[in-house]
């Protein structure tokens, strides 16, 4: 319909997806196949089958596993920008989480240089730009996270290749059991080292838990944030200090399971309070799902028009980490 095609065509950006999860099925065999890593199945709709966040973590951690030398990053990084720019993308602040790969004996060094010549092709093929976002991986522990932040830090200072590309760290993954305030040595490392600071909090979170966060870790942004408006105090800070949340709606559906339907999503909710919370993918190809379509099931679900999409398109340029000048281009 008309408003779907103008939607996808929009220019917007992405603030909140995972490299990892633009990965098509199909390339996700291919690669499996090339590295000898065993595939449970080579039918997509099986492999990409989940009922719970922590069911979702098994499959991510699968299609990370196929993941190993240079030129496999590279792909990934040039798949998810050529796939993203078809959709109106002109701006992401990707995740990778590279913990997983680094105790296999990766170094870091190597996939941020293989995403590094993905994404320079891809941006020069395009115009969509992307920086990227360091992400810890929570069922590794806050000791691994403080590593990857210190060796990511290093990197920058000596110079390697694409390491400015880093922009900011986050964390992902599970929620459950987890006290995220046990990050904050690294994230003391990356605020010293003039890094940007996000962080996955609320999908199985409490808004007690997002606000101790703010507190412990000094998150600029908050991934996810589904649980804040369950505190006044909380919302009423995040309105004034305009401290971003990037609302994954569909995920939330899908994934985490946090609402039965999108209609009952609380984004609507989140923006008449005054939240500067945004429109994102996740992980779209393990959600089947692009931003074009995820701003029109939004548009579809909550009644909203071109007007309100585009003040949700010029909310995520706000909360990008661009400098003034590159977001003034963006508008
Ligand atoms: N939540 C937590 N961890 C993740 C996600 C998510 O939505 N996607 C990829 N890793
Ligand atoms: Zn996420």
């Amino acid at each position: 319909e008309a408003l779907a095609r103008a939607l996808d065509a929009l220019p917007k950006v992405d603030l909140h997806c995972h490299l990892e999860g633009t990965m098509q099925p199909a390339t996700v065999v291919e690669l499996a196949h090339k590295n000898g890593v065993a595939l449970p199945t080579d039918d997509p709709a099986e492999l990409y089958s989940y009922s719970s966040l922590d069911e979702f973590l098994t499959v991510f951690w699968l299609v990370q596993s196929t993941l190993v030398d240079r030129d496999d990053w590279a792909r990934l990084a040039h798949e998810a920008v050529t796939a993203s720019a078809r959709h109106g993308v002109v701006h992401q602040e990707c995740f990778f989480t590279p913990t997983r790969h680094l105790a296999s004996g990766q170094r870091l060094a190597g996939i941020v240089a293989g995403l590094d010549e993905g994404l320079s092709a891809a941006e020069t093929e395009t115009g969509t730009t992307c920086r990227l976002v360091v992400d810890m991986d929570r069922a590794f522990g806050p000791e691994a996270g403080r590593q990857l932040v210190e060796e990511l830090v290093d990197l920058r200072s000596a110079g390697s290749p694409g390491a400015e590309r880093v922009i900011g760290v986050g964390m992902d993954s599970t929620e459950l059991g987890v006290d995220s305030t046990t990050y904050a040595p690294a994230y003391d490392v990356a605020r010293a080292a003039g890094l940007r600071r996000t962080g996955h909090q609320g999908e199985n979170a409490t808004a007690r838990q997002v606000a101790k966060c703010l507190d412990a870790l000094g998150l600029e942004r908050v991934d996810h944030g589904v649980p804040v408006l369950d505190s006044a105090v909380l919302t009423a800070r995040m309105v004034d200090e305009r401290i971003p949340i990037t609302v994954c709606p569909t995920s939330n559906v899908v994934i985490a399971r946090c609402f039965d339907r999108l209609e009952d999503h609380v984004l609507p909710r989140m923006r008449a309070a005054g939240l500067l919370a945004t429109v994102n993918t996740d992980d779209p190809a393990l959600s089947d799902l692009d931003l074009g379509r995820e701003y029109a099931a939004v548009a579809e679900a909550f009644g909203w028009g071109w007007n309100q999409m585009v003040e949700i398109a010029l909310d995520g340029i706000e909360a990008s980490w661009l400098d003034d000048s590159e977001k003034a281009d963006l508008r």
